[in-house]
């Protein structure tokens, strides 16, 4: 049996696989199980953000496992707490409660503005992803993903992307929250007005709900800036992430500022695995070699040249995106040319029926990504 027939009688067949057999990684690159290499512009789709195998984030993740890997929460570990406060240092929200992945970031954040307000409702917004499980998914607004799985969870609603007015109207007296990515990652790259957020963050105030920001995609350096709110001058009330935090190893983070995480009480919310010194520890290593490296300005730097060389190619209608968060937007079905991509040893995604997706590792060269832009073209052609 070939590993493809394998997989297609083992695994629940819910993904859509390409016929690659990853063995190994390092930097921008991967390789299959031929010893063929290709160059990744997806970046495990936002997971791998300091480069497959990065050589300090592995030694310290081996440091770790060798000393221990997980206590669960029963007790205190070092590396949790250290996480927690570079967090608070980065955002000035001041706690963090850890899980293992982007849903239960927002499963979290859903359950601790529930407990918080005392109210049922949370809006989201038209194309918006949070998620999976069944509260993230409630406030997922994509019928594709949500339509099998009725009846969600009771108290969500919907309203369209960029639009502050929407927001205005859909509140009610039993809203909780609205929760909101800064950029719409799954729904094709879909960047609002620079003023968006701010004018959100007001509503919100006006009337007494609470922002959660779902920074699961755009995070953890990606846009440029640690969080991609901070290119607006707000803070949410809670925020969530996950993927790019520990360069692949997995972890969810929701941060919340203290008046509004105190009212988690003890037996509220538990993880076996969140927190685990193992991810904490990838994830603080993660963050130091970002800082360390500057690559939140080479994320900006580079993503503006990508986005200006994408721009001058053929057949692309229009880029969108925010430092190495790139959409371009094609005139064909994008799953034609992500194949056409990788017969010439190139990765990139689909992530709408013709938006192609780019989330390199923000340690990828000016370099690699011109070459990859110009692969690309070629697969245009
Ligand atoms: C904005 C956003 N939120 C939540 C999620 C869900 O994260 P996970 O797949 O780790 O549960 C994703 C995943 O793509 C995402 O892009």
């Amino acid at each position: 049996m070939t590993y493809i027939e394998k997989e297609k009688k083992l695994i629940m067949q819910t993904y859509n696989r390409n016929k690659l057999l990853i063995a190994k990684g390092k930097g921008s690159i991967l390789y299959d199980n031929e010893g063929n290499s290709y160059l990744d512009l997806v970046g495990s789709i936002a997971t791998c953000s300091v480069g497959y195998a990065n050589p300090e984030v592995n030694a310290a993740i081996k440091e770790q496992a060798d000393r221990i890997i997980t206590t669960t929460n029963l007790f205190y570990t070092e590396p949790q707490i250290e996480l927690a406060e570079k967090l608070n240092q980065i955002t000035k929200l001041d706690q963090s409660f850890f899980t293992n992945s982007g849903a239960e970031a927002n499963e979290t954040a859903i359950k601790l503005a529930r407990k918080h307000t005392k109210k049922k409702g949370i809006i989201s917004t038209i194309g918006g992803f949070h998620g999976r499980t069944l509260g993230a998914l409630s406030a997922t607004g994509k019928p594709r993903y949500t339509e099998p799985f009725k009846p969600l969870i009771q108290g969500f609603s919907h309203i369209p992307f960029g639009n502050a007015d929407a927001l205005k109207r859909e509140i009610t007296n039993d809203t909780a929250a609205f929760i909101v990515e800064p950029i719409q990652g799954e729904s094709g790259i879909i960047v609002p007005e620079h003023d968006y957020l701010n004018k959100v963050r007001e509503i919100c105030d006006q009337k007494d709900i609470l922002l959660i920001l779902d920074e699961v995609q755009t995070g953890n350096g990606r846009t440029g800036k640690y969080f991609c709110y901070q290119h607006n001058k707000i803070l949410p009330d809670i925020l969530t992430t996950a993927k790019g935090l520990a360069n692949g190893i997995p972890i969810g983070a929701t941060l919340a500022k203290c008046e509004v995480a105190n009212s988690f009480e003890k037996g509220d919310h538990a993880s076996t695995f969140g927190g685990n010194p193992l991810a904490c520890q990838a994830a603080l290593t993660t963050i130091n070699y970002i800082e360390k490296n500057n690559l939140m300005e080479n994320a900006e730097k580079n993503g503006k040249n990508a986005m200006r060389l994408l721009q001058e190619l053929n057949k692309v209608q229009e880029v969108r995106g925010k430092g190495l968060m790139i959409g371009a937007q094609i005139e064909e079905d994008a799953s034609i040319i992500v194949e056409k991509c990788l017969e010439k040893k190139l990765i990139v995604n689909k992530c709408a029926d013709n938006v192609l997706r780019m989330l390199p590792a923000l340690t990828i060269t000016e370099d690699e990504l011109k070459k990859g832009i110009n692969i690309l073209g070629e697969a245009l052609k």
